[in-house]
């Protein structure tokens, strides 16, 4: 075995989820097979309904394969766990908690206590340029802010998987640009395995290492497209011709999949 190859983070195994619909079973996925490596940041593209968040999930152990298993450090999922985190679209801040304080909740959690944990919820809330709000509540922010105080609370947390389900996708393009770039800079120091859930193809490429593209009905991984762009990545990226040839490639698949629903 070649001693350089990186470990395998997340194995997602022949899963396949069955719902119980009005109109009979719904199979929301089926044969979905991959690995994903450590370190690695993948986005998901599809169809609305193609089971994106189903997995996503299944793999934060939200809900259970019907068949099929995810593994993560080599042991299957079972339930949520502290190595796993989630951002959702719409995250839950803790309204009665100031800023800083909900970033502390997750030092807290890992067991980082008093004037540590302050100064290192700073450390969060710098990270996505927010110091300056650490005494403001959630109500008086922005959305686009409370998304950057849900991604603080979520890299205090160390967890070694970030699973991401369109966290950008109710924000408005200017604060969804700037909130893109702030992430691929972090995860260029701060290097983490990341599933990341987006319609937005451009963001997807911008991101990812693979872009997953999968298909509607049931949702199966169609196609996954590596993603050969150097780093660091900055929105000047986009207008690469690299880029648009890429863009081009998943668009055009992603298309055929939209009709594939419309049908
Ligand atoms: N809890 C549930 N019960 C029944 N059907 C569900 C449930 N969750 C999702 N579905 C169905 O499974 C399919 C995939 O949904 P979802 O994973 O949310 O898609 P996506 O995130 O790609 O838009 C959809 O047809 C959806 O209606
Ligand atoms: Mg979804």
């Amino acid at each position: 075995m070649a001693g350089e190859a990186r470990d395998i983070k997340l194995r997602i195994d022949n899963v396949k989820k069955v719902f119980d619909g009005r109109g009979g079973e719904m199979v929301a996925l089926n044969g979905v097979s991959m690995d994903i490596l450590d370190n690695e940041f993948i986005c998901v593209v599809g169809p609305s309904g193609c089971g994106k968040s189903t997995l996503l999930n299944i793999i934060a152990g939200l809900s259970e394969p019907t068949s099929g298993a995810v593994y993560c450090n080599g042991k299957e999922v079972q339930g949520t766990g502290t190595e796993r985190g989630v951002v959702f679209q719409q995250y839950a801040l803790f309204p009665w908690l100031t800023v800083r304080k909900n970033v502390m909740f997750a030092l807290e959690m890992r067991g980082v206590k008093g004037k540590e944990a302050q100064e290192e919820a700073m450390t969060y809330l710098k990270m996505v340029d927010l110091e300056k709000f650490a005494d403001h509540y959630p109500k008086e922010l922005s959305g686009g802010m409370k998304q950057r105080v849900a991604i603080a609370r979520a890299y205090a947390a160390k967890p070694e998987v970030l699973l991401m389900d369109e966290p950008f996708g109710a924000l408005d393009a200017q604060t969804r640009t700037q909130l893109q770039t702030e992430l691929i800079a972090t995860w260029e120091k701060e290097k983490k395995t990341c599933f990341f859930i987006t319609h937005d193809v451009d963001e997807a490429i911008l991101l990812a290492q693979r872009v997953v593209i999968m298909s509607a009905r049931p949702g199966r991984i169609k196609e996954i497209v590596p993603i050969d762009i150097p780093h660091p990545r900055n929105q000047e990226t986009k207008m690469t011709p690299r880029f648009m040839e890429l863009k081009n490639h998943i668009w055009g698949q992603v298309y055929q999949e939209y009709l594939e629903v419309r049908k």
